[in-house]
């Protein structure tokens, strides 16, 4: 039966075809970006659904405070680990994502990060800003011929795999669910963890963050490594262990490590503070999904999700 979803708040930056296509559609959206919590939990009885990204955190005490009223969450986005699923169902909310919408963004921005870690990009364009000129401290490395690890061989990991073989590198990769065969498809030889880690010269996590992919990479893991293996982390904070990527910079066993999210976004700890200043750490602010294709297309699949559920469809109405 369908839900009927008439009054929608949106509450971080979508795009704006969201918007546009819900008002098409007859539904009535509310934008408020940067709601506090108190504020979301007053407010969100007075709509049918919540749009979010990854600022919001839709708790249970938000779902609690919009129950009876509130149907559906909608994530433009992939991951929902800013939603609590469980107090969602408890409340009989659904839950909606927009897997794939943002994959191909998220993983250009690995690759590049890949790039920038083999020569030193980000550090010589501070050195240039800063007046000198230092060609040979900034002398990097080739990616020909180097072993990229995946792990997590999903929409993102696949991706990956593909571009960086063009790249000439050998790509090896674990998951847990993806066959073989699949992995061939895209260029991944699957190994088990424990032949990956001395292999890898790049090391890419690609998974969602769960108890099993919890400081995946850890002291433990990364001692396995190739001494100055160098790591990405565009999926998820937690998955590596701040701690121990950091005492792995310091020691020298890591070379260099580029991070696009943390476990506090925007960072506090004081450990947290110290990757993001490291020297050979290039960090961005969560922008794996932040391009113009891939907002309009998280935005598009997000509206066209409500409408569907609405029991009407885009297609016959645009
Ligand atoms: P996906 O679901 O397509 O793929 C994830 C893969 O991880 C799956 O194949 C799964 O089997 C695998 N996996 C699960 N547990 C594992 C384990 N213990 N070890 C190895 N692999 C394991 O997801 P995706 O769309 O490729 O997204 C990957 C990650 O990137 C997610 O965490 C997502 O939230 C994140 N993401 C981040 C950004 C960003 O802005 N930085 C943008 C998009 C997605
Ligand atoms: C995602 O899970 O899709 C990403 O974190 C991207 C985002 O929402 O900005």
């Amino acid at each position: 039966m369908p839900l009927k979803i008439r009054n929608v708040l949106v509450c971080d930056a979508v795009d704006n075809a969201c918007v546009e296509l819900l008002k098409k559609h007859g539904i009535n959206v509310v934008y408020k970006l940067k709601i506090p919590l108190d504020e979301l939990t007053k407010e969100v009885k007075n709509f049918d659904a919540v749009i979010v990204r990854s600022d919001t955190k839709i708790t249970a005490e938000v779902l609690a405070a919009g129950a009876g009223s509130l149907k559906v969450v909608g994530r433009a986005g992939a991951g929902v680990d800013n939603i609590d699923i469980a107090a969602a169902t408890k409340h009989n909310v659904v839950v909606l994502n927009t897997p794939g919408g943002n994959s191909i963004s998220a993983c250009e921005l690995t690759c590049i990060l890949i790039g920038t870690l083999a020569r030193f990009v980000a550090p010589a364009t501070q050195s240039m800003k800063e007046g000198r000129w230092d060609r040979k401290l900034y002398s990097g490395s080739e990616l020909y011929g180097k072993t990229l690890a995946i792990l997590g061989l999903g929409r993102i990991g696949r991706e990956v795999a593909i571009r960086m073989t063009a790249w000439g590198m050998r790509i090896i990769g674990y998951d847990p669910i993806t066959t073989a065969a699949e992995a061939k498809a895209a260029g991944i030889e699957m190994l088990p963890l424990e032949e990956i880690w001395p292999l890898a010269d790049y090391i890419t996590v690609h998974t969602p963050l769960i108890p099993a992919t919890r400081n995946l990479i850890s002291t433990e893991t990364l001692a396995k490594c190739k001494q100055g293996v160098r790591v990405i982390n565009v999926a998820r904070g937690g998955i590596i262990d701040e701690k121990a990527l950091l005492e792995a910079l310091q020691s020298g066993k890591c070379a260099g490590a580029a991070i696009d999210v943390y476990i506090e976004e925007p960072p506090k700890s004081e450990v947290t503070k110290a990757l993001v200043n490291h020297p050979k750490v290039v960090a961005t602010p969560h922008l794996g999904a932040s391009t113009s294709e891939a907002q309009v297309r998280v935005a598009v699949e997000v509206a066209e999700q409500f409408i569907a559920l609405n029991g009407t469809s885009t297609e016959y109405t645009s």
